[in-house]
């Protein structure tokens, strides 16, 4: 086990009450909702120099709280489409998300935008990192955008407090003054899994968490996100191409021809 492993597992990332979706107030958006995030037809064409490009054309899938799943599928499958939809990133043409009891594909921006913000986490392949910020301000970003530029600025040293613990526990504490051209791969990627975890989602969005890294490294992120997973009971939905990463999640979904196939 590593020694990141190690020190979530014992000490688990601290969250407090979780807001619910869009900040409504908490048992609102909850009534019967689960935190259950659900596809229901989704469908999604691009249009390229008059050509339509169909991608998803009526996709179905539940994921319950505290599940780690991960979407396979081939490149050009619509792998990455599909989590910019669910992360509320795009609109699809036809379909609706649920989240928690809620609608959320067609909520006005703001509370689409507070959404992401305070609910959902989402890490891209290439890592999305500011070039300019250091490690710890790169996760402490979100927490200002959260907070409101006077609130954090009244609460900053908590703020740093715990972003810096953030880091720690993803095993970066020695790096919090690194800027991301100072770093691995890994370890850019374990920043903004730190920077995705600071306002304690209940949902992390992950599209090829490992895709830009060698396999050992790619092995330890996936470890890392299974114990958050474990111990924090985050729900995890990773898109991957690899089959062996795939294969760590609880449940595979597979995207072919725009559809969900069949388990
Ligand atoms: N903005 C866009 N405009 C036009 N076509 C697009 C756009 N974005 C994606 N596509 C097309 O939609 C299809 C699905 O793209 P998407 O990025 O979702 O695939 P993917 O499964 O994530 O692939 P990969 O495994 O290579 O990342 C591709 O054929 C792509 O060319
Ligand atoms: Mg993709």
């Amino acid at each position: 086990m590593s020694n990141t492993e190690t020190t979530l597992r014992a000490e688990g990332v601290r969250r407090g009450a979780r807001p619910s979706p869009a900040g409504l107030p908490a048992g609102t958006a909850s009534a019967g909702g689960r935190q259950v995030l659900e596809a229901r037809g989704l469908q999604k064409t691009y249009h390229k120099a008059q050509v339509a490009i169909p991608v998803l054309r009526g996709v179905d899938f539940r994921v319950e709280p505290g599940e780690f799943v991960a979407i396979v599928g081939q490149s050009g499958s619509g792998k990455s489409t599909l989590l910019h939809l669910l992360g509320t990133l795009d609109a699809p043409a036809a379909g609706e998300i649920w989240f928690d009891g809620q609608r959320i594909d067609n909520l006005p921006v703001r509370q689409r935008d507070r959404l992401r913000t305070n609910t959902f986490g989402m890490i891209f392949q290439f890592y999305h990192l500011l070039p300019e910020l250091s490690t710890l301000e790169n996760v402490l970003a979100p927490r200002m955008i959260a907070s409101g530029v006077l609130s954090y600025w009244r609460a900053r040293r908590k703020h740093q407090r715990d972003a810096a613990e953030l880091l720690e526990k993803v095993g970066l504490g020695h790096r919090l003054k690194h800027r991301p051209r100072e770093l691995s791969g890994g370890e850019m990627q374990r920043t903004a899994i730190a920077r995705a975890l600071v306002n304690r989602p209940s949902l992390l969005l992950a599209d090829e968490p490992t895709g830009n890294l060698d396999h050992a490294t790619g092995r330890e992120i996936i470890r890392l996100l299974r114990t958050l997973n474990a111990t924090e009971g985050l729900t995890i939905v990773m898109v991957t191409h690899d089959e062996s990463i795939a294969a760590q999640a609880d449940r595979i979904v597979r995207l072919v021809d725009g559809l969900v196939q069949a388990a």
